[in-house]
């Protein structure tokens, strides 16, 4: 979700009026995906390195983030939504948005809808040391480590591989972002702002996703998967 600050200083400085226009995107997105059948939808919201960030913008992303989850809690909830944290580990998380976030948690946490990961606090490279953390504890032979027994060390295993990453305000970067996860995933980067981006633009990376000939490595295959000559 890229783009706020720029936002903000297109209209009304200071970069936190983006972050703040930037909430009705996120809803506006989270219906669209639900109700295009998205089984999963993850939203980058706070990576690690942006706790660089002026202590005020970081303090005004933790009080945004602690009200909307509060306010959105009942909507989600009867959309049937699962929603997850993905980080949060960070001491410096305020008591009041860790609390509130685990509750929501905890109240959604037997929906069988979409799942909506929320990566707050993330940071794809301290995913895999602490996998990697936890397989050593788990006292695994090193032969035995496979793509597949190292997965499992991640946070939210059952996440499947990211398919399509949606990067908006036309910056091409990965910035950190679910680094195993995304190994194949298509990519797509318009240009328009995050508090800008609505529904059809999503329904516009959809449709661009499904022009793409995904072949894992391998060559073009027919509809029955068969080689193509
Ligand atoms: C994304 O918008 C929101 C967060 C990272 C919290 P930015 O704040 O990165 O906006 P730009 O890149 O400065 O325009
Ligand atoms: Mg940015």
């Amino acid at each position: 979700m890229d783009g706020n600050g720029r936002w903000a200083a297109q209209r009304e400085p200071p970069r936190t009026s983006g972050h703040r226009a930037a909430e009705t995107t996120v809803i506006d997105v989270i219906e669209a995906a639900h109700a295009a059948g998205v089984a999963w939808l993850s939203l980058y919201a706070f990576s690690t390195e942006n706790w660089s960030r002026p202590d005020g913008e970081v303090d005004f992303l933790m009080g945004l983030v602690r009200r909307a989850v509060r306010k959105h809690a009942p909507l989600l909830h009867a959309r049937q939504i699962r929603r997850r944290f993905l980080g949060m580990t960070d001491a410096r998380i305020p008591a009041g948005p860790a609390r509130d976030i685990a509750d929501l948690t905890t109240l959604t946490s037997r929906n069988r809808g979409m799942t909506l990961t929320v990566a707050f606090d993330h940071g794809g490279r301290r995913d895999i040391v602490e996998a990697a953390r936890s397989l050593i504890r788990s006292g695994v032979p090193a032969d035995a480590v496979d793509e597949r027994s190292f997965a499992a060390h991640l946070p939210f295993p059952d996440t499947p591989d990211v398919d399509l990453v949606i990067r908006t305000s036309g910056e091409q970067r990965i910035s950190n972002f679910m680094l195993w996860q995304v190994a194949y995933a298509e990519w797509v980067f318009p240009p328009v702002l995050w508090p800008d981006f609505r529904a059809p633009h999503f329904i516009e990376c959809l449709h661009a996703y499904r022009r793409r000939d995904r072949r894992f490595g391998g060559v073009p295959t027919d509809q029955n998967g068969e080689h193509r000559p």
